[in-house]
């Protein structure tokens, strides 16, 4: 097959990307301990997987309370920040481009992973399903204390910050995590948010933190050096919504305003596929001002369908670019990828994640 348009230049902002096959980030729970701090291992992995068109970091907690993982890094401290610009640089000195994802968990954490171990904070008192990894293993996740409203401010001026952390830590831009199960989510799903204030109850309430959130970070950064993801039909983490598609086009036409970079979209998330529900993903693309970037199950093939087809613009891959390092190269030839060992995806140390080998440099 060709792949013409996989292979296509195209303008992010200021950015010429030299293709459209993007890095989605992808959680891997490697940082240096104590304290969360990215590190040369790090540095590494992202260098070896520079030559996608843009990569963007794994999530990333823009503070102590917005963690929900044992071992993810964060960008509030400055040996954070300091561990970061070892990445930056190095996929930098590549010739790539890499975006910071600023990650707030809300309830998907544990009072294990909180400062002074407290609970973890959500838009309404309601537990996810599962557990929580935190360092001493596997816990029941707990049900969460509903933040009070004077509280959103300061959630707020923890994404403001982070957005600044990433400028001093040499990211190109940053992509504002609103998908997947997580604190911005939680605000715009009606299954988790329970609120009676102007943060809940109508579609134009539960959007307000995102889009709030979205003006902090653009006060901060221009628009066309941000990205947003977010999952419509997404079920992971525990979430419904009683009518995604009004919801999602009321909040990517009030998106517009801020004119972002890029558009990310889950649109199919985990093993197989899960996501049946119907949703009209093209609305979406029709609706939003900037360039559509579709994530969720793609290949080479159907990666180029889509373009061809406009139905998106770039293609984020995540799980073949763990095992894959030279996934664009590996693409444009019709070479086989390696199958990536799920044993191995998340803490650890080099195996499963720097030794995948590339085809041509070691
Ligand atoms: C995960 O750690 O499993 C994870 C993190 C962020 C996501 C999705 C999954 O958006």
């Amino acid at each position: 097959m060709k792949f013409d348009h996989l292979f296509s230049e195209i303008k992010l902002g200021d950015l010429s990307l030299s293709h459209r096959i993007v890095m989605a980030p992808l959680t891997r729970c490697r940082s240096s301990q104590p304290g969360d701090i990215p590190n040369d291992m790090n540095a590494e992995y992202y260098r070896q997987r520079s030559s996608a068109a843009l990569i963007i970091s794994e999530a990333t907690q823009i503070s102590p309370q917005g963690k929900g993982y044992a071992f993810t890094p964060g960008i509030h401290s400055d040996e954070q920040i300091s561990g970061w610009k070892k990445v930056t640089d190095a996929v930098h000195e590549q010739g790539g481009y890499i975006f910071m994802q600023l990650w707030h968990v809300g309830r998907v954490s544990h009072s294990k992973l909180q400062p002074d171990n407290t609970l973890p904070v959500a838009p309404s008192a309601i537990a996810v399903e599962g557990q929580a990894f935190t360092e001493e293993g596997m816990f029941d996740f707990e049900t969460p204390r509903a933040l009070d409203l004077s509280e959103i401010p300061g959630i707020i001026e923890q994404y403001r910050l982070a957005a600044i952390n990433a400028k001093k830590a040499g990211f190109d831009g940053v992509e504002i995590h609103a998908a997947n199960g997580y604190l911005l989510e939680q605000f715009i799903k009606d299954g988790t948010n329970k609120r009676s204030d102007i943060y809940g109850g109508s579609i134009e309430n539960r959007v307000r933190l995102a889009l709030e959130v979205t003006q902090a970070v653009t006060d901060v950064w221009p628009g066309d050096k941000v990205g947003i993801r977010i999952s419509p039909t997404g079920k992971f983490n525990s979430m419904t919504d009683s009518n995604p598609q009004a919801v999602y086009h009321y909040l990517v036409e009030k998106l517009n305003q801020f004119n972002l970079a890029y558009l990310h979209i889950v649109e199919k998330f985990g093993e197989g596929g899960v996501e049946v529900e119907k949703f009209d993903f093209e609305q979406l693309r029709h609706t939003f001002n900037g360039a559509y970037m579709a994530n969720g199950g793609y290949n080479g093939e159907s990666a180029e369908k889509s373009l061809s087809n406009d139905k998106s613009d770039l293609v984020a891959f995540g799980v073949p670019f763990i095992s894959n390092p030279d996934l664009p190269q590996r693409i444009k030839q019709g070479a086989s990828l390696t199958t990536a060992n799920a044993d191995t995806f998340y803490g650890g140390q080099e195996e499963g994640y720097i030794d995948y080998p590339s085809m041509t440099a070691g």
